[in-house]
């Protein structure tokens, strides 16, 4: 048997790229041009016929493309956000200027630069950014340009120039500057407003990842620009981005779907029949047009896109990409040419025979039966949304939308697309809300459950809550009549139309993980007026959860569930985080002296605390089972909410880390339970969950498994300059890899639970408990997780209503064991100082300095 433990990285191999420095955007902060946006400027460079990371300075004055070197690789040395934007000095040959095509890619790591659609496309959702991660610009003349749309996040980006096959080419192109507006604040995660800093440098870097996740993720309120633009003549402006959807368009069904396009470049994408949310396939229709010479990139695939042709796919798009498949099901001709910059109209019919047609100008282009097709074994629904977009570097008008019933012809939709109105019907608006997404780059939506690593990210890091508060706020806009929030929402659609999403039994455990990000929000800030201003809408969604607690059995039973990890309910996870968010909850009611809600939720949790301890409990094992009807399998998820809701004792917290060390450790993680196969290449670790037990390790005083555990699964984020993004990740495999291959996010604050694990734990920095703490007003200094760790030195600051509170620690050299300790805290709040048999109250004063003895 193989020996049980985690496998580490070189921890010598820290990535510290270019110079030393830590990993940091280099932020030109006076840009000279109209644009009010800081820029986000490459760190180095590699020209050459082929891609390389072996990146140096870049020249001053610039650099050329030409024949010889027709590639550029840049290096942005961490995670960036913002439009992409170029500065040209010439394009060559001079004497007889000339245009010439520039393919521009972007991506999170190096690899994904070799492959043709980068590290996209992202088609699962309308993001307020380029939906591709391949742009193609063409250049006619010196100047300064800048991409119509935002790329969300990449550390690199890659510029070709596009050479014809004929002969020798004299083109050439010279760029003086080229980098990215920043669409997010600049930041230096060695100079953030909440920072951890210690003796050990890899912990110091793994601090940093989820503030740079949390710094690129969280976005202010009108930052992400509209991804269409409205012309009063020629309706909206289509560009580079998959098909977004009517607001209220998902009951609709049967329907006939009409509208003018001009395309001004390639062709035009709709999509129908779109179900709720839209995460699982539909149908995908694509009009090429004739692809003119003139106007038709020269790395455009008409294999893939045969020009004056409609294509038919069944997914989210028309090629794979990891977790979202598409089956391409025909191309079907157009009879004459598909003019560009003319209109034409495209019908599309539903029928309720279950028959799929589409007409160009009156005339029928296809007449199908959808049951004539595999669709991978499901029947395709002719119920969903319907919407407009376009491919990769497409560029379309689309005006005069009507959507009516096939069968009866009334109208049930329609709209000219020459006014503005249109982007907040289609969700493609400015970011009406400060809020924290998932990820920069991928999905960019509100998720509800990421909140929960995110909240308490912010609040050790950036110390953003006012997008901590956006981001609720922008949640519970989403309530549905039953008090459900939508699991995900959109960035541009308006809260209140998005009710939908959520209220359908998918992730039903995603809103215990953000009524939980509540809590940390107010533990945090002691914002207790947004709190009572919420207050109504918070006891709705607990109330649905209260209704959630089977009368017969006594346990939370929960639909498509996340964290039960395939176990049906009534689960460990779901009971246990219930009991979680109904003593959170308990305290937010005290703090707002709501008797009646304080009694009612202690009595939740005392009594599920109970039900958990008798009927999932396995003492045989020494684990909390997955579910009442699986007893012999558990999860890293269950035990982590077993552990940090206090239903576990000591000793079963001790059991059951013991059992997750030696049954679910692999590779450099845990994986996420005893059900999941360590052999399938497809198996990954989640810096998510792994993050929930990381949290439950340090709290049950697993010191040096959860310092391991650091080591090893954050480690694997920072040694290797082509992976490393500077952020947390989304996923990581066994070996540690990116997981989910290129499609994955490698800036997402899921995965950033170090950033507030170390600074409350290594630098024992901490609110204390109960509504006393909220917003540090009494606070908790115990650096007994950061000794046992073997650290010398840590340093911690947040910042509190009433101003930075920060500690200081520091072994001394001598014989005894001795520790030095400064904490600089507001007026008006106090703390103690624990260090095992040490107990000092501390108050009154603005900075204490003293010495302890370490036992
Ligand atoms: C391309 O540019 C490089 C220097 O920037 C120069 O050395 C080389 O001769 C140029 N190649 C052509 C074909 O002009
Ligand atoms: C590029 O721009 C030039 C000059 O405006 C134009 O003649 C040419 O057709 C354009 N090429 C493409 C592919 O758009
Ligand atoms: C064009 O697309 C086809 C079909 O997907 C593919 O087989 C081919 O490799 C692509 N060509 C290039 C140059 O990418
Ligand atoms: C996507 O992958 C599936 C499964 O491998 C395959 O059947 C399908 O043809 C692929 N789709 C495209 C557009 O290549
Ligand atoms: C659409 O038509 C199909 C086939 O007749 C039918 O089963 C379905 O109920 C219709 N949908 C609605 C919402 O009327
Ligand atoms: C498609 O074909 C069916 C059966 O031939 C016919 O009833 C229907 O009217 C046609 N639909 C359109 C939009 O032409
Ligand atoms: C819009 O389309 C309808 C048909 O659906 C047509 O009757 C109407 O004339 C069109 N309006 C404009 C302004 O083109
Ligand atoms: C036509 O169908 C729609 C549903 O698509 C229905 O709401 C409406 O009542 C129907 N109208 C008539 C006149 O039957
Ligand atoms: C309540 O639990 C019992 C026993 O586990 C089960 O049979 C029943 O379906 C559950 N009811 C609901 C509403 O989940
Ligand atoms: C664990 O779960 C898997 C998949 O749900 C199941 O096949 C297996 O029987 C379970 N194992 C035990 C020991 O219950
Ligand atoms: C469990 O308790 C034993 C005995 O106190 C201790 O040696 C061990 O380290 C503990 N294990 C964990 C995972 O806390
Ligand atoms: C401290 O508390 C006093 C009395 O409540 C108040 O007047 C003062 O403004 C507070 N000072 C700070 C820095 O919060």
């Amino acid at each position: 048997m193989k020996a049980p433990g985690l496998s580490f990285v070189a921890w010598t191999a820290i990535c510290l790229t270019g110079n030393g420095a830590v990993l940091a955007a280099a932020v030109n902060r006076s840009p000279d041009t109209a644009n009010s946006r800081p820029e986000f400027l490459p760190w180095s460079i590699s020209l050459g016929d082929a891609l390389s990371s072996k990146t140096s300075p870049l020249p001053t004055g610039g650099f050329i493309l030409n024949s010889t070197t027709p590639l550029a690789t840049l290096d942005y040395g961490t995670e960036v956000a913002g439009i992409p934007f170029f500065s040209v000095s010439a394009v060559g040959p001079e004497a007889d200027e000339q245009s010439v095509q520039i393919e521009v890619r972007y991506s999170e790591s190096y690899s994904p630069l070799a492959h043709p659609w980068s590290d996209g496309p992202y088609v699962f959702s309308v993001s307020l950014a380029n939906g591709f991660r391949v742009e193609t610009f063409n250049v006619s003349s010196r100047g300064s340009f800048a991409s119509p749309l935002v790329q969300g996040g990449q550390r690199w980006q890659s510029i070709r120039l596009l050479l014809s096959d004929e002969g020798e080419s004299t083109a050439s192109i010279s760029f003086e500057r080229v980098g990215f507006q920043a669409t997010v604040d600049p930041y230096d995660v060695t100079d953030m407003p909440a920072t951890f800093q210690c003796d050990d440098d890899g912990l110091n870097v793994i601090w940093g990842l989820g503030a740079a996740a949390a710094a690129t993720a969280c976005v202010d309120k009108g930052t992400q620009p509209a991804v269409w633009e409205v012309d009063t003549e020629k309706g909206v402006l289509l560009r580079s981005q998959k098909p977004a959807v009517w607001a209220h368009g998902y009951a609709l069904a049967n329907y006939t779907m009409e509208f003018d396009v001009m395309i001004e470049r390639g062709g035009v994408w709709w999509t129908v029949a779109m179900p709720n949310g839209g995460y699982t396939s539909y149908l995908q229709l694509r009009l090429v047009g004739e692809l003119p010479e003139a106007t038709t990139f020269a790395n455009v695939n008409r294999t893939l896109a045969p020009p004056n042709s409609v294509l038919l796919s069944y997914g989210f798009d028309f090629v794979n990409q990891t977790t979202l498949p598409s089956l391409l099901l025909d191309t079907f001709s157009v009879t004459g040419p598909v003019a560009e910059k003319s209109w034409h109209r495209v019908k599309t019919v539903l029928a309720p025979s279950g028959r799929l047609a589409v007409s160009l100008n009156d005339q029928e282009v296809f007449n199908i039966s959808m049951s004539d097709y595999y669709t991978g074994g499901t029947t395709v629904s002719f119920t969903g949304n319907f919407g407009v977009g376009a491919w990769q570097d497409e560029v379309a008008y689309v005006r005069n939308l009507t959507v009516t019933d096939t069968a009866n012809g009334s109208t049930l939709y329609t709209h000219p697309f020459t006014t503005t109105d249109v982007l907040v019907d289609f969700g493609t608006q400015p970011n009406i809300e400060s809020v924290c997404l998932d990820g920069p780059k991928r999905d960019r939506l509100v998720w509800l459950g990421d909140f929960y690593h995110t909240a308490r990210v912010v609040g050790s890091s950036t110390a953003r809550f006012d997008m901590a508060r956006g981001t609720l706020d922008f949640m519970l806009g989403t309530q549905s009549e039953y008090g459900v929030l939508a699991f995900m929402t959109p960035l541009g659609y308006e809260p209140a139309t998005l009710a939908l999403v959520g209220s359908d039994g998918a992730l039903e455990d995603y809103q215990l993980l953000g009524a939980s990000s509540m809590y940390s929000y107010v533990r945090h800030t002691d914002d207790l007026d947004f709190l009572r201003m919420t207050w109504p809408k918070w006891q709705k969604l607990l109330g649905w959860l209260e209704s959630r607690v089977n009368a017969t059995d006594g346990l939370v039973h929960l639909n498509g569930q996340f964290l039960a990890m395939g176990a049906t309910a009534p689960t460990s996870s779901a009971s246990c985080a219930a009991v979680q968010v109904f003593r959170e909850f308990a305290e937010l009611a005290e703090a707002l002296d709501d008797n009646a809600a304080v009694s009612r939720y202690t009595t939740l949790a005392d009594g599920l605390t109970k039900t958990i301890q008798e009927k999932l409990w396995n003492e045989e094992l020494g684990v909390f089972a997955a579910a009442v009807n699986d007893r012999r399998n558990f999860s890293v998820p269950a035990t982590a909410f077993c552990i940090t809701s206090g239903v576990a004792t000591t000793e079963q917290a001790n059991r059951s880390i013991t059992a997750v060390r030696s049954q679910l450790a692999l590779g450099v993680g845990y994986k996420d339970g005893t059900n999941v196969d360590p052999e399938d290449p497809e198996t990954k670790l989640s810096p998510n969950t792994n993050g929930f037990l990381l949290g439950a390790l340090f709290w049950a005083g697993a010191y040096s498994t959860g310092h391991d555990l650091l080591r090893s699964l954050w480690g694997a984020m920072i040694h290797d300059p082509e992976t490393s993004s500077g952020a947390s990740w989304e996923y990581v495999f066994p070996d540690g890899k990116p997981g989910l291959d290129r499609f994955t996010s490698l800036a997402h604050p899921w995965g950033g639970a170090p950033t507030y694990v170390l600074t409350e734990w290594a630098a024992g920095l901490q609110p204390a408990a109960g509504p006393a703490g909220f917003g540090y007003r009494s606070w908790m200094v115990n650096p007994q997780a950061g000794v046992a760790m073997g650290l010398k030195r840590a340093e911690g600051r947040v910042q509190t209503p009433s101003g930075p509170l920060s500690v200081r620690w520091e072994m001394l050299a001598g014989d005894t064991a001795k520790m030095r300790v400064v904490v600089e805290a507001p007026s008006n709040t106090t703390g103690v100082f624990v260090l095992g048999a040490t107990k000092m109250v501390l108050g009154e004063k603005n900075r204490y300095a003293f010495d302890v003895l370490v036992e």
